[in-house]
């Protein structure tokens, strides 16, 4: 950090220690330093308690970096026009660092001690979370619209570590979930967890935005071509938005339906018949299971578009390596799994998992054709949580 800056942090740390008007010290710090990173602070730290100030001080200029920074990171402007994808996450993330602030607020205050609008304030902690939890459609549109064209582009690094962090949001906001279907009493009961939760959110969420605003998006919109963004914005829009969303339009002017092509006639030929391609393709959109078919390079080749799946795919994920179509955590499963399918030591692999209440399982193939030669792999999965509970028989049509 330049010494003048090291010098004015150490200025208003004096004031603090002095008993100064913490909301105009902040301004200053707001005017004069504007974002400073946690991790810039902490390397200063050292030298600021050198030159005398308290822990408890630093403490105090501590949060108040942390709060300038959520709040710089909440009015940022978008930095494309309205209705362009771009647009439509910038303006998600000012309102969900929006949200997460107000929610640190309030656990604050209420811990604090604060009774006479506990009940109204639970009622807004309880919304906010159910903004978070919309906010799950933000992040697959960036994982599954965004990211993969980046990658076309050649710029594999930073999605993987946006996708990384992702995974980190979702456990601190899983933590929050736990709280949303308590009683008011034991909201009231768990406030210091709610309040330590939500500070974690929210500096979570002010590193990453800041990151995204201001290196992905600018790089993705000095790579992408008017074309490429006409695909993000379909993608967006096939996978959903939040309530509070800035909907992306499609230009539609650049878009040429992608129409399967195989021969003039347009049929395929089986040796067990043969079908249209229209056939086909409604055939395997009415599938009860997911489909998605990664070749022997490990690109994904092609995805079932079944109305309810189970997981989000985008046409914009079509040639993208599948290794970059998982977070890094499980990255070194479907490594494992693709390299003992292609060297011929596994035909299949099965999970099964839990997810928002339903038992998903998900099943790997080895493709070989007749000469065992392998062409790819096959994953299948399907929401098996009512055939779970089948038992006897039935033989009757309802
Ligand atoms: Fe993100």
């Amino acid at each position: 950090m330049a010494s003048d800056r090291k010098s004015i942090l150490k200025e208003i740390a004096n004031k603090i220690s002095s008993g100064e008007n913490l909301t105009d010290l902040k301004n200053q710090f707001m005017k004069s330093l504007g974002v400073v990173n946690p991790a810039e602070m902490m390397l200063v730290r050292g030298e600021l308690i050198q030159d005398g100030i308290s822990d408890t001080d630093f403490e105090v200029l501590f949060d108040m970096s942390l709060e300038v920074f959520r709040e710089t990171v909440q009015s940022q402007n978008p930095i494309a026009p309205r209705g362009h994808p771009i647009h439509t996450l910038m303006a998600e993330h000012s309102l969900l660092m929006e949200y997460a602030n107000e929610l640190h607020t309030l656990t604050k205050t209420l811990k604090k001690g604060e009774r006479e609008s506990e009940a109204v304030f639970i009622d807004r902690i309880r919304q906010l979370l159910g903004f978070f939890a919309e906010s799950e459609t933000h992040y697959l549109r960036e994982e599954n619209a965004l990211f993969p064209v980046l990658e076309k582009h050649g710029l594999t690094g930073p999605p993987a570590a946006m996708w990384s962090e992702h995974q980190e949001i979702h456990e601190i906001e899983k933590i929050l979930f736990e709280h949303r279907s308590e009683s008011n009493e034991r909201i009231i009961a768990n406030l210091e967890n709610l309040n330590e939760v939500s500070a974690r959110l929210s500096n979570m969420l002010a590193s990453h935005f800041n990151k995204e605003n201001n290196i992905l998006f600018p790089a993705s919109l000095r790579l992408f071509g008017d074309h490429e963004w006409d695909l993000v914005a379909q993608d967006f829009n096939d996978i959903g938005y939040c309530s509070y969303s800035i909907k992306a339009i499609r230009k539609g002017v650049f878009i040429e339906t992608e129409e399967p092509t195989v021969s003039e006639a347009r049929e395929v030929v089986f040796g067990s018949g043969k079908l249209s391609v229209d056939m086909l393709e409604t055939i395997f959109n009415h599938l009860p299971i997911d489909l998605t078919f990664v070749d022997a390079q490990d690109r994904v080749q092609f995805f079932s578009e079944s109305p309810d799946r189970i997981f989000v795919r985008s046409r914009g994920v079509i040639g993208r390596s599948v290794q970059l179509c998982h977070p890094k955590k499980s990255v070194h499963i479907v490594e494992k799994i693709l390299s003992d399918f292609r060297d011929g030591t596994r035909d299949s692999a099965e999970f099964w998992i839990n997810l928002g209440g339903k038992t998903i399982h998900i099943r790997y193939f080895a493709v070989r054709d007749s000469k065992q030669k392998y062409l790819g792999c096959l994953e299948v999965s399907q929401d098996v949580t009512e055939i779970l509970k089948i038992t006897g028989e039935k033989r009757l049509l309802d």
